[in-house]
């Protein structure tokens, strides 16, 4: 008979990572009430995305968000779960979702000390194909002691208490990044918890992939060009890099993370701050990155340096690999020295 794998009786769940660690930090309490929510949120979306069709949830729901994007029913009962949820956590007093013209205010009986920008479902373009979507989120602390508002949530992505993503891939993955570095948990269903399957998680120093939607070459600028060139022809004798663009930034941005190599939204002339955008897509994702021993940048500066001026602003990105994403900026610094 063959041997049965012992059951573990002693799993580590997202909800005892973040108690052990807010105990760890001594704090008050109000992230891992915050952080709970955030899982409770994903746990309803997850289940939501894998019955989709049967639940009668496909499909467009009459109306376009913020950034012109065609909303889905899934989109909208995302959104209001993540809301709804973060309201009830009593941690958070300003919300920004990528689904909302304007920053939420919770009302003063469930106000707490944080700010979550997110993205309910994002990708969400491809849920009639079924490709992987996910649900970014961006943790900043309140910094004044005025009354909150939209401003507040105007911060550098380098005051980030905690960001990360949730993918409703083959399975569903919550990948969390704080101060103390980069874990991923996958939602088992049979309990309906997230078990820490990967810790303190580190990108490659160099990958063999680039990833970027190359259907806009003829509006590339000269630098991106001119990297990618480079990838598909080395002259050093090395073999070409592979590509890979699935068009769901949290698939695209795990994969880079779990096999290294590069991901780029650059800004092209049709869109010359790029699509991304910064508080909820951009901010989150280098954030992960960059706490895995990668980089982001702009192009210019690195993301977490940029001082947002709206809530829905885009910029470029280019994340992964910290020797992919040196090699691109040298070539940007070139074209463009200023
Ligand atoms: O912002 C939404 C989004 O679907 C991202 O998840 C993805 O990276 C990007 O848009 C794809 O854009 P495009 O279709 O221009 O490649």
């Amino acid at each position: 008979m063959a041997e049965r794998v012992p059951f573990d009786t002693n799993v580590i769940t997202l909800t005892r990572f973040v108690l052990e660690e807010g105990r760890r930090a001594k704090g008050t309490g109000e992230l891992t009430q915050l952080l709970n929510a955030v899982c409770t949120a994903v746990k309803a979306i997850s289940s939501a995305v894998r019955k989709a069709g049967l639940a009668n949830l496909y499909g467009i729901a009459g109306s376009t968000n913020v950034t012109g994007d065609q909303v889905k029913k899934l989109d909208i009962l995302s959104n209001d779960l993540v809301i709804n949820m973060l309201k009830a956590s009593y941690s958070t007093c300003i919300l920004v979702s990528e689904e909302n013209k304007n920053a939420i205010l919770v009302e003063n009986e469930r106000k707490g000390k944080y700010i979550v920008c997110f993205d309910p479902l994002d990708g969400s373009s491809n849920i009639d194909c079924l490709v992987s979507i996910g649900t970014i989120f961006a943790i900043y602390r309140k910094t004044s002691d005025d009354e909150p508002c939209e401003t507040d949530a105007l911060q550098p992505g380098r005051n980030l208490v905690a960001a990360g993503y949730a993918l409703y891939g083959s399975a569903t993955m919550l990948v969390l990044a704080t101060e103390c570095g980069v874990n991923c948990f996958m939602l088992d269903p049979a309990i309906g918890e997230f078990l820490l399957v990967d810790q303190n998680v580190k990108i490659k120093q160099k990958g063999n992939i680039y990833s970027l939607n190359e259907g806009y070459a003829k509006y590339f600028d000269p630098a991106v060009t001119e990297y990618l060139n480079k990838k598909k022809f080395p002259e050093d004798g090395s073999a070409p890099y592979g590509s890979r663009y699935i068009g769901s930034m949290v698939a695209d941005v795990h994969r880079t993370l779990v096999y290294g190599g590069i991901f780029m939204y650059p800004a092209n002339e049709k869109s010359p701050k790029g699509k991304l955008r910064l508080l909820y897509e951009c901010n989150p994702m280098a954030y992960v990155i960059e706490k895995a021993g990668g980089m982001a940048t702009t192009g210019k500066e690195a993301v977490l340096d940029v001082k947002p001026d709206n809530i829905h602003q885009r910029v470029p990105i280019v994340l992964g690999s910290p020797d992919d994403v040196k090699e691109y900026k040298a070539i940007y610094k070139k074209h463009f020295p200023k």
